[in-house]
């Protein structure tokens, strides 16, 4: 199947050009968030679509219709895409936005406010694995190549969306200028309940046990893989060829052992190393 292969070039990142235009990412960096919103940052595959669902959850007080009737893609819009203005709901609560953009070009619109950001890290090795695969579904990504070459870029921050080390440190950068919740993909699969409890004391919401029940079962892997609303099957196979795979595609931890040669992780701790040096990140893995 051909591939759309059309970019969008902004403040040196690459973007996929049939989400993104220069009038919709002015519109994101001038955003003017209000107190009350509430907006999940993720480099790509770190855990975005899941801390949409936990969030939905979460406010839905467990209650599963919403995530199971309206696309997460309308519960909690991407903040930079085109398809933003007209699917933002303009409540008078809480607002759930979504963006993969750096904190460099974001962050000055954020300040003038005082909005929420939930922060969602995880190990790069296996975003590098999980964002190959999804390059061969996602028809609005270029080629990936070979894994070795899709890794070098990776490292190089190349690929669309940018450097993950920029990502990560731009973001925990913003520490002290905005109210961050900062959590780990691993740390949702060590313990989803007692992340969901901390989530829902940084966001005011009080938690009985029984939303904490729902919330477990709902978030699983397995039932979000089942969950039309969450797990991109409604797209047209002209945008992802869902016979490349699946997007709910394994959801482990330590997936890139099965794919680093000895030589690709020398390189990658390499990397690691030398950009990570100097950032304060507390993370479940090591380089
Ligand atoms: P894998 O490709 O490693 O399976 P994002 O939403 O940021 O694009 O991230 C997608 C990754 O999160 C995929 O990783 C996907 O399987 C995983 N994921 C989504 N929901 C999950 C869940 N409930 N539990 C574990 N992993 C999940």
């Amino acid at each position: 199947m051909d591939r759309m292969e059309v970019t969008e070039t902004f403040a040196g990142i690459s973007l996929p050009g049939h989400l993104h235009t220069k009038e919709s990412l002015h519109f994101a960096t001038t955003f003017p968030f209000r107190d009350s919103d509430v907006l999940i940052v993720t480099y790509p595959k770190s855990g975005t679509t899941w801390m949409q669902e936990i969030l939905t959850l979460l406010y839905s007080a467990g209650d599963v219709r919403p995530a199971k009737t309206i696309p997460n893609w309308v519960r909690a819009p991407w903040l930079e895409q085109i398809y933003f203005k007209d699917t933002l709901q303009d409540t008078a609560g809480h607002r759930l936005i979504t963006t993969h953009l750096p904190a460099r070009v974001l962050a000055p619109a954020l300040q003038q406010s005082k909005a929420k950001v939930i922060y969602v890290a995880r190990n790069p090795k296996d975003v590098a694995v999980s964002f190959y695969h999804f390059h061969r579904l996602a028809k609005f990504l270029p080629d990936p190549g070979s894994f070795d070459a899709f890794l070098l870029q990776f490292l190089e921050g190349t690929v669309q969306y940018g450097s993950w080390f920029e990502h990560v440190k731009g973001w925990l950068g913003q520490r002290q200028a905005l109210d961050i919740f900062y959590v780990t993909y691993e740390e949702l699969h060590q313990d989803l309940r007692g992340a969901a409890e901390h989530l829902g004391t940084f966001l005011g919401l009080p938690l009985g046990p029984e939303t904490l029940d729902s919330l477990e079962r709902h978030c699983s892997f397995a039932a979000m893989r089942d969950n039309a609303m969450a797990n991109y099957s409604l797209i047209p196979c002209e945008i992802m060829d869902h016979s490349q795979g699946r997007f709910m595609r394994k959801g482990v931890v330590g997936d890139w052992r099965q794919h680093f040669s000895p030589r690709q992780n020398a390189l990658f701790d390499r990397v690691y190393q030398r950009e990570m040096r100097d950032a304060a990140l507390r993370a479940p893995w090591s380089m």
